[in-house]
């Protein structure tokens, strides 16, 4: 059974839909925690709303990265609340080795463009702006690189002539919420199997 914890910053539609998920049975799963670097992240309120623990972690003095002491106490928060897998979703952070020895191909993150094109922040608008008529999302394994881990599942959208980067965006997201926990439930049922960086997913 995976216990789960979330790590994100922002609204947290990702982990809503992993939560619904969980609540209409299509994904086999059990959210020990869910976790946020800034303390107004809506995503822990999404937590509170379903009595889920939500733990807000102060990551000073890093801007970017989740290290030092706030990466031991993330350490010893997952320890407590019995987790077994980590799922980034909307967490704006570089993962260091602390964490990732820790939860090492138990890691998975969520990234809005067809990776390896566009990683790092802003996928969805790098992809835009770059004028491609096709992009997506990618849930891979978190590894010591930005966006760079096994890919696990893709989805795929147009991007048209009528679209706005926000139209774009909303086309976007409603594949990430299907995307994350179809991975999830593939990860939990045990048929997703690696070799070197390829994954295949086991009928
Ligand atoms: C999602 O689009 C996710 O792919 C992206 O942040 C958004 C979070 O939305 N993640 C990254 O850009 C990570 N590099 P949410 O908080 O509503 O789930």
């Amino acid at each position: 059974m995976l216990k789960l914890a979330i790590f994100g910053s922002g609204s947290g539609t990702n982990c809503q839909a992993i939560i619904d998920a969980i609540a209409a049975g299509t994904l086999d799963a059990e959210i020990k925690c869910i976790l946020a670097d800034n303390e107004e992240a809506y995503i822990l309120e999404r937590a509170k709303k379903h009595n889920i623990p939500a733990i807000y972690f102060d990551c000073a003095p890093f801007k970017s990265k989740l290290d030092g002491e706030a990466e031991q106490k993330v350490l010893q928060t997952l320890e407590e609340h019995d987790v077994n897998f980590i799922a980034l979703a909307g967490f704006m952070r570089i993962v260091k080795d602390g964490l990732l020895k820790a939860y090492e191909g138990r890691m998975i993150n969520i990234h809005p463009s067809l990776l390896p094109s566009f990683p790092g922040l802003d996928g969805g608008k790098q992809a835009f702006d770059y004028g491609v008529k096709f992009t997506g999302c990618t849930v891979h394994f978190v590894d010591a690189g930005v966006d760079t881990g096994a890919i696990i599942n893709q989805k795929i959208i147009s991007i048209d002539d009528e679209d706005t980067l926000e139209t774009m965006m909303n086309k976007l997201h409603a594949q990430e919420h299907i995307a994350y926990p179809e991975a999830l439930q593939w990860i939990s049922e045990g048929r997703v199997k690696r070799e070197g960086r390829k994954i295949s997913v086991q009928i």
